[in-house]
């Protein structure tokens, strides 16, 4: 070979190890991974090599030899089988037992069940800082960027540990209170709906009164409640004073799973990228029996139906409501239910273990879908232009479709109270009113009309981070105000004494030359 040739292609070699990165991840279980993994893919495939941390006990992903990622694996004393168990438990109070029982004995259950999940996430935390010989691993391999999920606290402190950068990718943050509390997003209450309130931007007095109050006690369970131990557990390892926020305050760039399509316009902050509906793309073909059963709809179309991976059965008495309401439908309906099928079931209905949903919505014969109104579900209904039925069951489900509902491509459906001619009337609402469809068009446009997809921008983001160890000049001086100072409190303080004392002296003054005045008219008289 030429010396030329040897030199080009050694100049190659070194300019490819330049742009491609190392990407440690922290991931989350469940179906926050499913997001997560879009980017990771994408980084993958443009040459960056991506770790990912795994907990032993994690259900979603196992390491394998044939994934586009290497693994980690981090052994912690819970199995696989705990792990299904705990998080069966949270989701069966979320799913049941929350609706009936009464407030203290809720409350209660919500406190146990979070500190049982806490224990969890510091079990598995230990896991990884325990072994010396992973820390040393992951110190020695220089990791350009760590990728995270705030949901589950741990990534900050891996990074600060390794001193690298990071960065957040979000789906929900139960209420904006992660981003607000610690990012220093601003929400100003007037305006910007409290997570979990079920409001819009547009709030009456009540309404804003009810939002103020609601951010007061988020701010005091996170605190008070949530964070207390993981501040201690996070000053201890670090050998310093500090809190779990401030150190979920040091992320580079906030990745939030949404965009102006789905939010109500707010102010935001230049380490903010909004990318939702990243996991998108254009439908691919049905499988064949699915296509068949699709085309069979002639001109009715079909009705796509899916309350999310993680209801598998519904009481008999809800199921056959459901499927008694979909029976009376001129569509065909797809059904995604994994639970014992009702004897209700229409001969329009049929039930999957599982669908492609994406697809589906994305099937030119799709009229509306029927949704729990999970995130992703929602922007893949933006994104084909899909108007909705929302029967939101639990967490950020409730202030998704009222987004929804707010921008006129969503009927709501309450799942508690559910009647077989509500829903009937509600899924024919949203065919037969061409103003949910409209609407739904309306906000699938404005989600295209993008100069960069979501998921080149998310991409660019964490190159960026890489390219420059940071995005420091993004983050704002708020980080470094205490909140009497950020509200300027001091300096309003400040301006009341001054106007008090500027108050006072002239009230002195004139009291005393009232008083002179009257002592010389006095002296007159006499
Ligand atoms: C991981 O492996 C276990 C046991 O080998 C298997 O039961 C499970 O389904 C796998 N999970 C995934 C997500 O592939
Ligand atoms: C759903 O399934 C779980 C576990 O399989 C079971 O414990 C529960 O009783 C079922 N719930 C209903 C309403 O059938
Ligand atoms: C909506 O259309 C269906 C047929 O597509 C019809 O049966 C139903 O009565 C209509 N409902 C209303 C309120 O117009
Ligand atoms: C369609 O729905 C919109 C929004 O709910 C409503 O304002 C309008 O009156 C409805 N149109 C008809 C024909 O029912």
């Amino acid at each position: 070979m030429a010396g030329k040739e040897v030199a080009v292609l050694w100049l190659l070699a070194v300019l490819g190890s330049v742009s491609g990165g190392k990407v440690l991840v922290w991931p989350v279980d469940n179906s926050h991974w499913l997001n997560m993994e879009y980017v990771l893919k994408e980084l993958v495939a443009r040459g960056h090599e991506v770790t990912v941390l795994l907990p032993s006990c994690f259900l979603i992903l196992n390491a394998t030899d044939h994934s586009p990622f290497r693994f980690e694996v981090v052994e912690v004393p819970i199995s696989k089988k705990e792990m299904a168990a705990t998080l069966d438990e949270s989701f069966y109070f979320w799913f049941y037992e929350e609706r009936e029982l009464p407030l203290w004995k809720r409350i209660y259950r919500v406190i146990q069940l979070l500190s049982k999940l806490e224990a969890v996430t510091k079990t598995i935390c230990d896991g990884v800082l325990r072994d010396k010989m992973l820390m040393e691993r992951l110190k020695a391999s220089a990791f350009d960027v760590l990728v995270a999920d705030p949901l589950v606290p741990s990534g900050e402190l891996f990074a600060e540990m390794l001193g690298i950068p990071f960065v957040y990718t979000i789906r929900f943050s139960l209420g904006n209170t992660v981003e607000r509390l610690c990012g220093g997003l601003p929400a100003p209450p007037s305006y910007v709906p409290a997570i979990l309130s079920r409001l819009t931007d547009k709030m009456s007095f009540t309404e804003r009164l009810y939002n103020i109050i609601s951010y007061f006690l988020q701010d005091l369970t996170y605190h008070h409640l949530f964070w207390r131990n993981w501040d201690q557990y996070y000053s201890e390892v670090l050998g310093r004073p500090t809190t779990l926020c401030e150190t979920m305050g040091k992320a580079e760039i906030w990745l939030i799973r949404t965009y102006w399509d789905f939010e109500f316009p707010r102010p935001f902050l230049p380490n903010f990228e909004f990318v939702g509906g990243l996991h998108c793309q254009p439908a691919k073909p049905l499988p064949k029996e699915m296509e068949e059963f699709v085309q069979s709809s002639g001109e009715h179309g079909v009705v796509v139906f899916s309350l999310g991976s993680m209801v598998y059965n519904l009481t008999d008495e809800k199921s056959n409501v459901i499927a008694r309401a979909l029976s009376q439908l001129p569509q065909k309906v797809l059904w995604r239910y994994k639970g014992k099928k009702p004897e209700a079931l229409g001969s329009n209905t049929r039930t999957y273990d599982w669908i492609p949903q994406n697809d589906l919505l994305g099937h030119p014969l799709t009229k509306a879908f029927i949704t729990h109104g999970g995130t992703n579900g929602i922007y893949e209904a933006i994104y084909h232009g899909i108007p909705l039925v929302g029967i939101p069951m639990f967490a950020d489900q409730h202030d998704n479709i009222a987004h929804m509902r707010a921008k006129g491509a969503a009927v709501e459906l309450d799942f508690g109270t559910l009647k077989t001619e509500d829903l009937v009337d509600a899924v024919n609402t949203v065919i037969n009113n061409s103003s949910y469809k409209e609407n739904a068009l309306r906000l699938s446009k404005i989600h295209h009309d993008q100069p960069i997809t979501p998921l080149d921008r998310a991409v660019f983001w964490i190159e960026f981070v890489m390219r420059h160890k940071g995005a420091k000049h993004l983050r704002p001086a708020a980080h470094h105000l205490t909140w009497y100072q950020y509200h300027c409190l001091d300096v309003l303080a400040f301006l009341f004494t001054c106007a008090a004392i500027a108050v006072f002296i002239l009230v002195k003054c004139c009291l005393f030359c009232c008083r002179k005045r009257g002592r010389i008219a006095k002296r007159k008289k006499e």
